[in-house]
């Protein structure tokens, strides 16, 4: 995680962003300091990186790459005003040990890569390259599947779809191309389907651990129909951080050794 010291909402990269409002950079950290609460409390080890100055978005730290088998494939982010967190990201990795990927193709990490047991799944259409997708799958050795993204206020794959664990998902249809939602339908026949309310909340940019999910508060409708599939819903508030478009699983990048 890194914590939002500098965050801020200074420039417009996606439709969530109003940088004639603004955002409150202590409203973010004290946001953001229940969220890793939340997860020590939970039981799970919180690494931190530190925040750069200039670097308002660096607290998605989703964005940052993709860590799975203890192997970091590096992120490449499509607008320059995020471009210098990509080898802020890498070299942390690279410093403690882990082999680590440069990307040669425009990928936003775990933004758009999601990982289960069996496969990764892989949005494009807003910002990650589909030649990343198979770069990925190379570094991994782990399939990659591509979904098609169409709806931009669900610019990364991890706005609109989550993995539950065991296998399966839950996500917001309307996120997707009629293909992509094909391939979903096979792959995930019993994935738990949001609405759009909870969507245009950000209800989907949840994490689970496969027994607790960390979800945005606001996502009422979703954290009823999860409970009821016997999750332990764990609500978070966000808002700050939502006005840059982003929620609890934005500002997690999880290390999977
Ligand atoms: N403002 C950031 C951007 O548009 C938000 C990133 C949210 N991160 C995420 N994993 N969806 O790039």
């Amino acid at each position: 995680m890194c914590r939002p010291e500098f965050f801020g909402v200074t420039y417009k990269i996606n439709p969530w962003m109003d940088p004639s409002k603004g955002a409150s950079a202590a409203t973010a950290v004290r946001q953001w300091e229940a969220l890793k609460s939340a997860y020590q409390s939970l039981g799970h080890k919180v690494s931190e990186i530190d925040p750069i100055d200039g670097l308002p978005d660096m607290v998605f730290a989703a964005n940052g790459g993709l860590v799975v088998d203890g192997r970091m494939y590096g992120a490449r982010f499509a607008f320059p005003e995020r471009a210098a967190e990509g080898p802020a990201y890498l070299e942390w990795f690279e410093q403690r040990g882990y082999p680590v990927r440069e990307a040669a193709f425009i990928n936003e990490g775990e933004g758009d890569f999601l990982t289960l047991d069996e496969v990764i799944l892989a949005g494009t259409g807003f910002r990650t390259d589909m030649a990343a997708h198979l770069e990925a799958q190379e570094f991994l050795g782990r399939p990659v599947i591509t979904l098609r993204l169409v709806d931009p206020r669900f610019y990364h794959l991890d706005t609109a779809l989550f993995a539950l664990g065991d296998g399966n998902v839950s996500y917001y249809p309307g996120a997707f191309s009629d293909d992509s939602l094909r391939v979903l339908r096979r792959l995930f026949p019993d994935a738990v389907i949001a609405g759009e309310a909870d969507a245009l909340v950000l209800g989907l940019n949840a994490v689970s651990d496969g027994k607790n999910i960390v979800i945005n508060a606001e996502a009422t409708g979703l954290r009823d129909t999860l409970t009821r599939h016997g999750y332990q819903v764990v609500p978070v508030d966000l808002t700050e951080l939502r006005k840059a478009g982003g929620g609890p699983k934005c500002c997690t990048l999880e290390i999977r050794l």
